[in-house]
């Protein structure tokens, strides 16, 4: 089955609130994804509680099964605005006049800490005095309310001059937002290629930030189509790389680098975080265990040209306090000493 053949099923289910539209002409099916056999449907609804909601994904799913979809597969997502345009979203970049440095934290490979690295370097910023956001455009894996133990919060929005804006959070001196606010608890996130894109603009262009000296934009892993569309429409100054000292991961560096060093997108690399750079057992907080190997990250800083601008130790409390959403740059630990020196380091090369 195609996707056209999907959308025409779902013509035949109509709002019975809303002039009787199809959930399709109302703009509320946010992806189709099909899998060989298997049909998942994702319905977007508005973030106050549509009355019909359940009736909705019931109609949905019977008009798959009636259309010869085996066991389809109807998620939900909360939006911001249920109704999106047809022909693709328009954006402009007036919520960000105000901010002075759009950063992006970026990586070449997944896993390597990258949130572990914004969310603390957004939280020790904020210690050293500067006003601070971070917007996660992770719209597949989004780990701020986690980290940041915002989980289950919901924005509110509110109307600046004709527009509708997001509140970001607010919480340790910094303001957060995610596409994970506007899901349901626990439900996978589906996206593809210009929904994703879209929803994660929004998270950066249809927000609040007000006055901020850094906004940081915890990019999703990966060097995708998704990255060159966000560099291409988000006034981002540059970035920094996150990376882990491992031989292996420096072609994946170097790949990150060369994302941003291409000639349609040409922005400057501030520098490379060495992340787990040494293991330090809790224990033991002198002692230091170079488990990936010693002084990866200024090699490959070197052997790349760019500045290795920190370096942050594999310490379990890093783990810990991201899953108990209380940042370890927020702590005493040399742990927080490490993000603290990232951002002097940031900051000053900044301005
Ligand atoms: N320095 C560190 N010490 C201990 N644990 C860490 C450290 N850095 C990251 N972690 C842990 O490693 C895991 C992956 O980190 P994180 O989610 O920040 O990576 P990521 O690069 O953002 O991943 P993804 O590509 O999925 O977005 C998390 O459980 C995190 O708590
Ligand atoms: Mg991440």
């Amino acid at each position: 089955m195609t996707e056209n053949q999907i959308l025409e099923l779902l013509q035949t289910v109509r709002h019975p609130a809303r002039q009787d539209k199809s959930i399709v002409e109302l703009g509320m099916v946010n992806s189709v994804r099909i899998d060989g056999e298997s049909v998942s449907v994702t319905l977007g609804f508005p973030k106050r509680r549509d009355p019909l909601a359940e009736y909705l994904i019931g109609a949905t799913r019977a008009a798959l099964i009636r259309g010869g979809v085996k066991n389809p597969e109807v998620l939900t997502v909360v939006l911001e605005d249920a109704a999106p345009k047809k022909k693709g979203v328009e954006f402009d970049t007036e919520c960000l006049r105000h901010v002075r440095h759009i950063v992006g934290v970026a990586s070449g490979k997944g896993g390597v800490g990258k949130s572990t690295v914004a969310v603390n370097l957004a939280c020790a910023l904020a210690r050293l005095g500067f006003k601070v956001g971070l917007a996660d455009a992770d719209v597949y894996g989004p780990s701020v309310p986690l980290m940041t133990g915002t989980e289950g919060a919901q924005p509110m929005a509110e109307e600046v001059d004709g527009k509708e804006l997001i509140l970001p959070l607010e919480k340790y001196g910094v303001k957060w937002m995610s596409i994970g606010y506007f899901a349901e608890r626990g439900q996978a996130l589906i996206w593809r290629g210009p929904m994703a894109s879209n929803a994660l603009k929004q998270m950066i262009l249809q927000v609040k930030w007000d006055v901020l000296d850094f906004l940081l934009v915890d990019m999703p892993p990966g060097t995708g189509d998704i990255h060159i569309s966000l560099l291409q429409e988000i006034p981002m100054e540059g970035a920094i790389l996150v990376t882990t000292p491992q031989e292996v991961a420096l072609a994946d560096v170097e790949k990150g680098a060369s994302m941003f060093r291409n000639k349609n997108i040409d922005r400057p690399i501030f520098g490379l975080v060495e992340n787990m750079a040494w293991f330090t057992p809790a224990e033991h907080p002198d002692e230091k265990y170079f488990i990936f190997g010693r002084d990866g990250g200024a090699r490959m800083a070197e052997d790349l040209g760019i500045e290795l601008l920190g370096r942050i130790p594999l310490v379990q409390g890093i783990r810990e306090s991201g899953d108990a959403g209380e940042p370890a740059a927020l702590g005493t630990g040399p742990d927080a000493s490490a993000f603290i020196d990232l951002a002097g380091r940031l900051a000053s090369k900044l301005g």
